[in-house]
């Protein structure tokens, strides 16, 4: 597949023309993937920013060999969809120097560790690209399609592909949940009217994609992150290391309005097909019975330093790891490990619409959009 997406760009260069057949071919029929959101499913977008919100270095991508800029062990969930859907390359990050040429016909990574919903979200990190500045570099990748395969092909490419947005756990760590920093948002602004500036700034974000010609549009909602190592550890005291009450219920509270928001879209925007992927519940039931899983924690991270469930401290070189990767439900104090990620990404590839609403990953990826 390297072979021909490079083939794809020799050829490119010589006949515009006669791109778009070969192209094909090389991508095997298997939709475009382009992708939205934080860290969860950053590919590397932030290795090219100065930020705190950092991946690559070790022992992050140790199941790679090497860091790639993914904040976990290996693979990332949209890595894992993407390969079970046929393709053999990771969709690229959009800030690489690499990503150029025809290799965005097959999509681009957009999303950027430390990132959400609102502007103002991850500025205690330093650089990061939030959702807003994702869909300007949508736009631009997207006049760079119509450059290699013309208006009408690039039109068809960007209604067949699929796009995912995975973001909003960082509008409320941040905001709500981090000691000190959020104390003073806390106080001025009630969780309602909070999720509700999260919701009203994502119903212009999501349309926006629409209007760039995005039609088969899954978006994920916010895991349970009260229960995320790092909130066991920093929350109230007298909880132990139990679940923290409090972001899981604001969690829920936005996910409950952004399923009505994604139906409210898919009903008003002709033509679009949004899917609600339920990603609370899977990682819940996860947790819940992690050992028929077959985890042993689903509290410790994998990557840990000091505390209760060694959640304060960012996994990094002078972190222990742990001996065995597949049995820790979380990789380091935020993020899933590669294991828990193929779980999840089983799930959304297969599941049914308790798991994702109204179709799943690959009913989505067949779907027929005329227009
Ligand atoms: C957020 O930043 C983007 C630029 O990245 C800008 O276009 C947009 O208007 C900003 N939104 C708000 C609400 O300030
Ligand atoms: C979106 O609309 C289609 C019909 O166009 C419908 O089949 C589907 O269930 C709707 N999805 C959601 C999330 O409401
Ligand atoms: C997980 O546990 C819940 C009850 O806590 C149960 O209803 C559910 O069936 C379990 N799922 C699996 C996969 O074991």
């Amino acid at each position: 597949m390297s072979f021909l997406v490079s083939l794809c760009q020799v050829i490119a260069l010589l006949f515009l023309f006669f791109t778009e057949i070969l192209c094909l071919a090389g991508s095997k029929n298997i939709p475009a993937n382009f992708v939205f959101g934080d860290s969860l499913v950053d590919a590397g977008n932030n290795n090219y920013l100065a930020t705190l919100s950092k991946a690559n270095y070790d022992p992050n991508g140790i199941d790679f060999g090497s860091p790639t800029g993914r904040f976990t062990n290996g693979r990332t969930i949209v890595d894992i969809v993407y390969q079970a859907l046929g393709s053999d390359e990771l969709t690229p990050p959009y800030l690489a120097p690499t990503t150029r040429g025809s290799l965005i016909l097959n999509g681009v990574n957009y999303a950027s560790g430390g990132s959400g919903i609102l502007n103002s979200t991850g500025k205690l990190f330093g650089e990061r690209v939030n959702v807003d500045a994702q869909l300007d570099n949508f736009a631009t990748t997207r006049q760079d399609i119509i450059f290699w395969i013309g208006e009408f092909d690039a039109a068809k490419l960007v209604r067949s592909a699929i796009f995912s947005v995975t973001t909003g756990s960082n509008d409320l760590i941040n905001n709500y949940f981090t000691p000190v920093v959020s104390s003073v948002q806390r106080k001025v602004v009630s969780p309602e009217v909070f999720v509700d500036t999260m919701i009203s700034r994502f119903r212009l974000q999501l349309t926006r994609l629409y209007q760039l010609g995005a039609r088969k549009i899954a978006v994920i909602n916010i895991g349970p992150v009260g229960c995320i190592p790092f909130s066991r550890e920093s929350s109230d005291p007298t909880a132990g290391n139990e679940c923290s009450v409090e972001p899981n219920e604001m969690a829920q509270m936005y996910n409950l309005k952004l399923k009505t928001l994604v139906e409210d879209l898919n009903r008003s925007l002709h033509g679009s097909r949004f899917v609600y992927a339920d990603v609370f519940r899977i990682v819940y039931d996860i947790l819940q019975n992690y050992s028929s899983y077959g985890f042993e924690s689903e509290k410790i991270p994998c990557c840990s330093l000091v505390g209760k469930v060694g959640g304060l401290i960012p996994c990094g070189p002078t972190s222990k790891v742990c001996m065995d990767r597949s049995k820790y439900v979380f990789w380091d104090p935020y993020h899933p490990s590669e294991a828990a990620n193929i779980i999840i990404a089983r799930r959304l590839l297969s599941g049914d619409t308790s798991d994702i609403f109204p179709v799943n990953i690959r009913q989505l990826a067949n779907l027929k959009i005329n227009a």
